[in-house]
């Protein structure tokens, strides 16, 4: 599904730029993104919210790119972080930290200590330990740290297994039958403060039951914690709205606010809700452009050997995802074959689209569709591979905003035993 990208006399363009004079700037592969889409996209779901208190916080991880970052934060969204790492960028980037939640199993005690000094809105505590190990080290800075509780509301998101985060099985939250004596724990400590509860039940969801399925629940513990005098003063309901990549019908962001909202005041609250949307922001506001170096046929396959792999986008491989492929200058008029589209990586998973109907000669210029979300990010450097540079397009004018790294960097970090 190609949104955001249009076809003028037959050649594709980000905004007025045509993608192909991108290729032909920066060489191939390389991801392009259209800051006018990352900004329609923050606004449609910022005015679905029409006076209802929110806040917006842009999920990092879904692409990190610190012009990315910036463009978001120009706009005044809140951001979630999940690392130490991605709190840097986010500053670099001229965030707020006043409006960065901080998610994830694992925070080490220096990426708390780094939260706490900057003055992070909230830190989402997934774990008891978790809890007492914020309190410490915010006593020690002597301060009291801004705390919501994750809580794992055992939702199914009916989604690929490996992005669904909601089940009971994962390790992600405090199980909701654990989650009132967190709470009792919590406000008994004398370095937290207690804010909200957050959930995040998993990504690309293309329906709004699981949420107002987990926010009733969430409501429902809200009440139990108001009953033993535990207020709470926010609801975090995490990400993962999806995007269309095929033919998904995903909730646009006025339906998919409304349910949210119908599900609060259904049960009688009217708490500030935050969101933490990665995917529904900038996944179709990008596409990867690779080029054909080779054409092959066997007596069973055609193949389309392009130049981008599974170590420049994983999804495809790493879920049998689906992102369309499309050339970018308009097909001639000659036979269609079946492709497999695949990139030059030594493992037989490194395949971008599997059977895809295509007139395509060595040379030719593709763009993987829908690649804005989870492609850079889940880049890597297999089989010495440099990670392809980024581009982003703004009006009539196009940006590097990462260069494509070089051998020289990939070896760099490397060294040596001695004689
Ligand atoms: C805690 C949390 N919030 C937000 C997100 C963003 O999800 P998505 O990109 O699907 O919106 C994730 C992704 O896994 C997450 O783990």
């Amino acid at each position: 599904m190609l949104r955001n990208f249009d076809r003028h006399d037959g050649e594709l363009y980000a905004d007025r730029v045509r993608l192909t004079d991108i290729a032909a700037a920066v060489g191939t592969p390389c991801y392009v993104y259209s800051r006018g889409a990352i900004e329609r996209n923050f606004q449609a779901l910022s005015s679905a919210f029409e006076d209802y208190p929110h806040l917006i916080c842009y999920s990092v991880k879904a692409n990190s790119n610190i012009a990315v970052l910036n463009v978001l934060a120009r706009l005044g969204s809140g951001f979630d972080i999940v690392s130490g790492g991605e709190l840097e960028r986010v500053l670099r980037a001229g965030g707020d930290p006043a409006k960065i939640v901080f998610s994830g199993v694992g925070k080490t005690k220096r990426e708390i200590e780094q939260a706490l000094e900057v003055g992070i809105r909230c830190i989402d505590v997934e774990s008891t330990a978790e809890l007492r190990r914020v309190n410490a080290l915010a006593a020690r800075a002597q301060i009291k740290a801004p705390v919501a509780i994750r809580v794992n509301p055992d939702i199914d998101a009916k989604t690929h297994p490996y992005i669904a985060t909601g089940l009971r099985e994962t390790k992600f939250g405090i199980p909701m039958e654990d989650a009132q004596a967190a709470y009792e724990l919590a406000v008994d400590m004398s370095h937290i403060d207690v804010h909200g509860i957050a959930a995040h039940i998993g990504s690309q969801i293309t329906d709004t039951t699981p949420y107002t399925e987990a926010l009733d629940r969430l409501l429902r513990l809200v009440e139990d914690l108001e009953d033993v005098g535990i207020p709470i003063e926010n609801v975090d309901i995490g990400g993962g709205l999806g995007v269309r990549y095929h033919d998904e019908q995903v909730p646009d962001p006025k339906r998919f606010v409304s349910a949210l909202i119908a599900a609060m005041r259904g049960r009688g609250f009217d708490l500030p809700l935050i969101i933490e949307p990665g995917r529904s922001i900038v996944g179709d506001a990008g596409v990867l452009l690779t080029t054909v170096e080779y054409v092959k046929s066997t007596d069973t396959k055609n193949f389309a050997v392009v130049d981008a792999g599974m170590n420049d986008l994983i999804r495809p491989a790493l879920y049998n995802a689906w992102q369309d492929i499309v050339p970018l200058v308009a097909e001639r008029d000659t036979k269609r074959n079946r492709y497999d589209v695949v990139g030059p990586v030594c493992e037989t998973a490194d395949v971008l689209g599997k059977d895809r109907e295509l007139d395509v000669v060595e040379g030719d210029l593709l763009a993987v569709c829908t690649a804005g979300a989870y492609g850079w990010v889940l880049s890597s450097n297999y089989n010495s591979r440099p990670r392809p540079p980024e581009v982003m397009v703004d009006g009539e004018q196009f940006y590097l905003i990462r260069h494509r790294e070089t051998i020289e960097e990939l070896c760099a970090a490397e060294s040596i035993l001695p004689d």
